[in-house]
């Protein structure tokens, strides 16, 4: 294996990260600035919000991460910024700044797609055998990956529709809980231990794809059912702690077991050597616990990134840039973001 210091840029939504990976010890070293406080007040990400704090932020990220690193910029073999998918704002701020410093510095450039760091972000801190099922459920994205190899990735199913962290970011919304909704909804849950209480309806998709809007639209008809939401105003009209509760721990339920039938049926159709969970819908402890349950069951080993690489983040981007450098890679400074 050939020896690489690169340097990881992510840019594509809300966060601005950067981290510095070095073939024998891995990655070394990991900054993110997250906007979450800037856009709450919104309920979502504002993508004119998100490139104007990119600008701000960029420089001094990167350099924090070069800092913790304990290296400068002429260390640094090769620069692996994510292209694609996102937010054309924040992933043009990304990749400029990319591109400035590989073309000033005369460093080689790979451009990486945001989702094929996701799909091996548990190979960070794992030997992960190959083939392997991933199972990656963010805020943008909800798919099922085939990975045969490095940078070999088949889609086995995507969604239709919502990606599940958008559904709970949606669902949170419209309990008025705050922004972003996984974590929230996830502690709501815990509290009255996951009874189904509302039986909300599982995905009726026979293949692999994923759907969540029906599932969002029946936790609103509840509400309104209950005398909970004025429809016409879009707006809660109850305090009711419990009700929340109990519409949080069977929304969980409901996306648990979607993901597990998924999981299931994907495992029938192939032979996998193991299962890996990704994306910031895999810090839920419990989706996680039920996809380890079903792992177990079929005697596969279960990988999940710690929640660090869960979430976007760098360190995710420079993994997939140094592979791509092992197998040289390397793009030319006039790539296009998509
Ligand atoms: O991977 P990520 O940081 O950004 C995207 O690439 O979209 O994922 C963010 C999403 C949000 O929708 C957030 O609500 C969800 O991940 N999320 C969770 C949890 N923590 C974050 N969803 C369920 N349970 C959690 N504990
Ligand atoms: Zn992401």
């Amino acid at each position: 294996m050939k020896h690489y210091t690169i340097l990881g840029i992510e840019t594509s939504c809300d966060e601005v990260a950067a981290s510095v990976y070095q073939t024998e010890k891995k990655v070394i070293s990991h900054k993110m600035y997250s906007q979450t406080e800037q856009h709450k007040k919104f309920g979502g990400v504002v993508p004119e919000i998100a490139s104007r704090i990119h600008i701000v932020k960029i420089n001094g990220i990167v350099q924090d991460a070069l800092d913790a690193a304990q290296c400068t910029l002429s260390d640094i073999d090769c620069i692996a910024v994510t292209s694609k998918p996102g937010l054309p704002g924040s992933l043009l701020i990304g990749t400029s700044f990319a591109k400035a410093l590989a073309g000033s510095m005369r460093k080689k450039i790979i451009a990486v797609d945001h989702l094929e760091g996701h799909a091996f972000s548990a190979c960070i801190e794992n030997d992960i055998p190959f083939p392997f099922l991933c199972m990656t459920a963010s805020g943008g994205h909800t798919s099922l990956y085939k990975i045969t190899d490095y940078g070999v990735i088949e889609t086995l199913g995507t969604t239709l529709d919502d990606a599940a962290g958008e559904a709970f970011d949606k669902v949170a919304k419209m309990l008025k809980l705050g922004y972003p909704g996984g974590p929230i909804i996830e502690k709501l849950a815990k509290e009255v231990d996951f009874k189904d209480f509302f039986n909300y309806p599982r995905n009726k998709t026979t293949n692999l794809m994923f759907s969540f809007s029906g599932l969002k639209t029946a936790v609103l008809y509840d509400l309104v059912k209950q005398n909970a939401y004025h429809l016409k105003e879009k707006t809660l009209i109850t305090d009711d702690y419990s009700l929340k509760q109990k519409v949080a721990s069977s929304f969980l339920h409901c996306v648990a077991d979607i993901f597990v039938d998924k999981i299931k049926k994907a495992l029938n159709q192939d032979d996998y050597k193991g299962v890996a969970f990704v994306g910031g819908v895999a810090c839920n402890a419990y989706i996680r616990l039920k996809i380890k349950e079903l792992a177990d069951q079929r005697g596969l080993p279960f990988f999940v990134p710690s929640p660090l690489y869960c979430t976007d983040n760098a360190a995710m981007i420079a993994f997939v840039g140094h592979y791509k450098a092992q197998q040289n890679k390397f793009d030319s400074l006039d790539f296009e973001i998509l």
